[in-house]
C-alpha cells in the first residue's frame, strides 16, 4: 500500500500526485516508470516517475484522466492509499554529454520530459525545452521545466500562449535560425513524436522518443507492449520505453493503442454511471 500525500489539479483533467514510495524514490532514474493499481479490481496503470525525492521517500506522478482508471485515480484524496506501486520499471533514458539537447514535449508528455531534461542538464548539456499544448489552460509544469532546462520555448496550437503553432514548427525554426541541436528527445502524443522524428531524420539529428504502448505486466512476459523498431519486435516495458525515433513504426503503435477502444469506452461509461448512482444515494440519504 502506498499513501497519497498530495493530489493537486494542474490543468483540465491533469493531476499531480505525491506518493509515498521510498524504495522507488531511492532507485529511480530518468525515463523510468511505475505500474499502479488503485484497488484489487483495478487495472494496471503505467505512469512515468515525473520527479522523486529520495530524502522524503516520495515520487511525483502527473496523470491525465483519459478513461476509467485515471478518472478514478483523480478522485483519491491525501491519506488514501494505492493498492500497489511497482517499479522503477523500464530502461533508464540514455544520458550522455553531447552538447545541445532539444527536449520536445507535448501535452501530458511534459511530465515524462521533466526528469529527462534534468538529467541531460546535470550531465553538462545545454538543454532547450520546447513545450507544446493545445491551449494555455492545458499547459503543465512550465515552472518546473524552466528550472530544469537552460531555455524554454512554449507554443500552443490555438496561439493562446507562447508562439502559435506546433512543436515541430518551433523545432524547425530553431534548426533554421540557430543550427542543429546535437540530440533531440521527444515525448508526447504518438503523431507528435512521429512528425518530430520525420523532421529530425531530414536533418540527420539523433532522436530518442519515449513510447507509451498498452502495457499490462510491465515485466516482458505478456507481449502487450510490443512495438516494431527497425523491423524488429521489442517489448517497450523492458527494452524501452525509449527508442530511436527514426526506427519506430509509429503507425503500428497507433493501431495497437486503439485496439481496446470499445472496451475502454464501456468501462468508462459504467464507471460514470456507478458514480452517478452513488451520488444519487448519498443525496437521498442526506435528505432523510
Ligand atoms: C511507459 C508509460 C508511461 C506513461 N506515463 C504516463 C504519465 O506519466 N501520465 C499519464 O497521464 N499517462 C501516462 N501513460 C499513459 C497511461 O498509462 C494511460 O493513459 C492509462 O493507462 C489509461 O487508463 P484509463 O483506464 O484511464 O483509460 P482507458 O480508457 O483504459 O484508455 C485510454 C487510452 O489510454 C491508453 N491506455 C489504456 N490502457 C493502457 C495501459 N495499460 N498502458 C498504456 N496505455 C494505456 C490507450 O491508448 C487508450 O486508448 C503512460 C503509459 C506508458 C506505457
Ligand atoms: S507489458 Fe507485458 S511484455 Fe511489456
Amino acid at each position: 500500500m502506498n499513501e497519497i500525500l498530495e493530489n493537486v489539479v494542474l490543468a483540465d483533467s491533469v493531476n499531480r500526485y505525491l506518493v509515498a514510495a521510498p524504495k522507488i524514490a531511492a532507485r529511480r532514474k530518468a525515463g523510468q516508470f511505475v505500474i499502479v493499481r488503485i484497488d484489487e479490481f483495478g487495472e494496471r496503470i503505467p505512469l512515468t516517475i515525473a520527479d522523486a525525492d529520495p530524502e522524503q521517500g516520495t515520487i511525483t506522478l502527473v496523470v491525465q484522466a483519459v478513461g476509467k482508471s485515471t478518472a478514478q485515480m483523480a478522485t483519491l484524496k491525501p491519506g488514501d492509499r494505492l493498492l500497489d506501486v511497482v517499479g522503477p520499471l523500464g530502461a533508464p533514458t540514455h544520458i550522455e554529454r553531447v552538447g545541445t539537447v532539444a527536449v520536445v514535449a507535448g501535452g501530458i508528455g511534459i511530465a515524462p520530459a521533466h526528469p529527462v531534461a534534468q538529467a541531460f542538464k546535470q550531465a553538462g548539456n545545454t538543454v532547450i525545452a520546447i513545450l507544446g499544448a493545445r491551449s494555455k489552460n492545458l499547459l503543465i509544469m512550465e515552472d518546473e521545466m524552466r528550472r530544469a532546462a537552460d531555455e524554454v520555448i512554449v507554443c500552443t496550437d490555438d496561439g493562446s500562449y507562447g508562439c502559435p503553432g506546433l512543436v515541430t514548427h518551433v523545432l524547425n525554426d530553431l534548426i533554421d535560425t540557430r543550427g542543429k541541436p546535437d540530440q533531440v528527445f521527444a515525448v508526447g502524443p504518438v503523431p507528435m513524436m512521429k512528425y518530430v522524428s520525420l523532421l529530425t531524420r531530414e536533418y540527420g539529428i539523433p532522436t530518442m522518443v519515449s513510447l507509451n504502448p498498452i502495457m499490462m505486466d510491465g515485466t516482458g512476459m505478456c507481449g502487450g507492449c510490443r512495438v516494431t523498431i527497425g523491423g524488429h519486435t521489442k517489448f517497450a516495458c523492458v527494452e524501452g520505453p525509449d527508442f530511436d525515433g527514426h526506427l519506430v513504426d509509429f503507425d503500428e503503435l497507433m493501431q495497437r493503442q486503439a485496439f481496446y477502444k470499445e472496451q475502454e469506452r464501456v468501462a468508462y461509461e459504467r464507471y460514470v454511471q456507478r458514480c452517478r448512482s452513488q451520488e444519487h444515494i448519498a443525496q437521498a440519504n442526506q435528505s432523510l
